[in-house]
């Protein structure tokens, strides 16, 4: 059901891989909801992923861009403003990646160039869309900007790995450009805090299937879907949200308010009556 929330807003969203990918499900959301946008993912990724079935349905175009390199992403910019001759209204940032988590190196036992290549993929490229945005003045008044980001960031969740100090430094990234970014240009900037989800990335993570689980047993909504990240990410692009900034929103069943649950006790217990 669209609301024509987003009628008349234009946007870029990047890390749309296939249909599991959170970024994906904003992108069909976000068109169903009027609005129009480009798309971007790295120069591998539009390889061997969908985007391009993608941008036939939202009928746009897709910018290839390795997110860490500034000057792909200054390109996405500039063919995006010339696209639609004028500025943009929204971002999403949807990308993520560890090759310590790929190549299942322990967090006692990381390779540092790998440690450093997460944090360029997964938390500066947001600083350097960030950047690139407001030095090219790209973003129209009362614009949004949304990263998505995980709870590993503030609590230690088995498996997460280095991707966790990624997260962090990619809340903290948008506090801070969030300052900026809204006294300067009234534009606000948040990360979304999403349950688990079954996408390439998700999958990705030690034990995966087991915090699926233990996730959804412990938050009394349930694990929130890629689809339910999509409306709340069009909730912050649209104009309901204008005073939200700076914020680290969960979008995530309850899990992050609860200690234990009934549910995750009664499955815990059974370990204890099996011997
Ligand atoms: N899946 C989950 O459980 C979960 C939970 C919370 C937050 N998130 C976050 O959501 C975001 C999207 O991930 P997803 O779960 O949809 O998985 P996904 O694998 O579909 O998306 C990750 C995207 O990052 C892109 N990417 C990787 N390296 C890149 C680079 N150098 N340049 C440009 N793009 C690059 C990939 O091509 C891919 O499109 C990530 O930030 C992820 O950490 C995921």
């Amino acid at each position: 059901m669209s609301h024509n929330l987003l009628k008349g807003k234009k946007g870029i969203i990047f890390g749309a891989l296939n249909n599991k990918s959170i970024a994906w499900q904003v992108a069909e959301k976000a068109y169903a909801e009027g609005a129009e946008f480009t798309l971007s993912n790295a120069p591998a990724a539009l390889r061997f992923g969908d985007t391009g079935k993608l941008a036939e349905q939202c009928k746009t175009i897709v910018i290839p861009a390795d997110a860490t390199k500034l000057e792909d992403i200054e390109e996405v910019f500039d063919r995006t403003l010339e696209h639609f001759g004028g500025k943009i209204d929204f971002i999403l940032h949807s990308i993520g990646m560890s090759p310590n988590v790929r190549k299942k190196r322990p967090y006692n036992d990381l390779d540092y160039n790998y440690f450093l290549q997460t944090l360029d993929i997964s938390a500066l490229s947001f600083h350097k869309i960030l950047q690139t945005a407001f030095k090219k003045d790209a973003i129209n008044e009362w614009g949004s900007v949304v990263a998505l980001t995980y709870v590993a960031a503030q609590r230690t969740l088995y498996g997460y790995n280095d991707m966790a100090d990624a997260k962090a430094l990619l809340e903290s990234i948008a506090r801070s450009f969030g300052y900026i970014y809204g006294r300067e240009k009234n534009v606000r900037v948040n990360t979304i805090s999403q349950s688990p989800t079954m996408t390439t990335a998700g999958g990705g993570i030690k034990g995966f299937d087991s915090l699926m689980d233990f996730s959804e047993r412990m938050s009394p909504l349930g694990n929130a879907t890629a689809e339910e990240c999509a409306n709340y990410c069009v909730t912050l692009f649209s104009d309901l949200t204008r005073k939200v900034t700076m914020q680290n929103l969960f979008h995530d069943g309850g899990f992050s308010s609860m200690g234990m649950s009934l549910r995750a006790m009664t499955q815990y217990d059974k370990s204890f009556n099996c011997d």
